[in-house]
């Protein structure tokens, strides 16, 4: 069986698509590349993967009949209107994070799906990095015993990232800045590891060290889950340098009743009842993989989900609780108040 597929948006994310479509190439062949704004860049993805055709309207990848799937990898603002008109022509979709620009769109994209007997995918890819999966069995092993809480946040400075002018600084391309493009991945990690949320508050401001951008690139955030961890976060956009390296510029400290697990300087695990790690904190010499092998990963598993019919570790469904958690972050940050998730779905 080979899945044929449709590449929609072909920059910076979707070449780590391509490279898990070459990686896949078993189950799997891209047919179609199509960047709206650049059909060069379109023509080279299409040219790197042996003779794609290369075009530049997503109406024109959604049409044709050879496109069994499309991966979805452009601006926020067009992913549900391109998700729902690709699910209405029964393609199945991998969509890149966030799934849409808020919960409302999302649950469109996933009834749309269900109804056209098509699977959603959300490129959580978070979710299948090899350091992530291991540090969810020691907490799902009991390592640390029952988990009381958690740290996150993440240093970047996006206009070294992105050229001024990108849709990246604009709010009614994106939906918002530090949240929704980056707390995103570690709030879906997080509900993976321990559970939906419960309630949020959150501060979201500008720091003006970020072109004219209009979304915010400073988010602080509390997150209690159902189970009763607290969580606190800390996003910045505007970050000369990690101030605690890390191998994803992203601190992660998990608190148990009976030890830690941290990612500074390297993946540690310290606990009081297992004797392997009672004397310290430990380096576990997890391997550093590059980021795009999680990519290539994820890409796999859309494959074999669609082979297989089964739904996928990140299904759009099961994103709605990510989405949920934007939706709510943005509403405390907003109102200045504590908010329940229960009240945003
Ligand atoms: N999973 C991850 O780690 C990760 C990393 C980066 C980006 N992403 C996500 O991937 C998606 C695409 O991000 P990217 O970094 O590849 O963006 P990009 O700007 O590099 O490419 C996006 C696509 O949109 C086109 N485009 C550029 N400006 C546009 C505009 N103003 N209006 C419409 N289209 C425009 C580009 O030509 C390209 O096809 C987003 O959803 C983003 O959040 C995910």
């Amino acid at each position: 069986m080979t899945i044929r597929i449709g590449m929609i948006g072909c920059g910076k994310i979707a070449r780590h698509h391509a490279a898990g479509y070459q990686a896949a190439a078993d189950l799997a062949k891209v047919v179609v590349c199509c960047d709206e704004w650049s059909i060069e860049l379109a023509q080279q993805m299409a040219d790197s993967l042996g003779g794609a055709d290369a075009v530049d309207n997503w109406q024109a990848v959604i049409e044709r009949d050879d496109v069994d799937a499309v991966s979805i990898c452009m601006p926020h603002f067009q992913h549900s209107e391109i998700a729902l008109a690709a699910a209405r022509a029964g393609k199945h979709i991998l969509v890149e994070k966030p799934m849409a620009m808020n919960l409302a769109e999302s649950r469109a994209i996933v009834e749309a799906a269900d109804a056209a007997g098509r699977l959603v995918m959300v490129g959580q890819n978070q979710r299948f990095m090899t350091d992530h999966q291991h540090i969810k069995q020691l907490i799902d092993d009991g390592v640390i015993g029952r988990v009381v809480a958690v740290r996150f946040d993440c240093n970047q400075f996006l206009k070294k990232m992105y050229a001024e002018g990108s849709w990246m600084f604009s709010k009614d391309k994106t939906g918002g800045g530090m949240v929704i493009c980056t707390a995103v991945h570690k709030l879906d990690l997080l509900r993976h590891f321990f559970g939906e949320i419960r309630q949020v508050a959150a501060y979201t401001g500008h720091t003006g060290l970020n072109y004219g951008m209009d979304n915010e690139d400073i988010a602080a955030m509390i997150v209690e889950f159902e189970n009763g961890i607290i969580g606190e976060g800390f996003y910045l956009f505007a970050a000369h340098k990690v101030p605690i390296p890390t191998a994803t510029s992203e601190l992660t400290i998990i608190y148990g009743e009976e030890g830690m697990i941290h990612n500074i300087m390297g993946w540690h695990v310290y606990s009081t009842k297992v004797a392997e790690y009672s004397g310290g904190d430990t380096n576990i010499s997890l391997p550093v993989e590059p980021y795009v092998n999680s990519v290539i990963y994820e890409i796999r598993h859309f494959l074999e989900c669609i082979r297989d019919d089964v739904q996928p570790l990140t299904s759009g469904r099961d994103n709605l609780g990510t989405m949920a958690a934007i939706d709510a972050i943005y509403r405390s940050a907003e109102r200045r108040e504590m908010v329940n998730l229960a009240d945003v779905w």
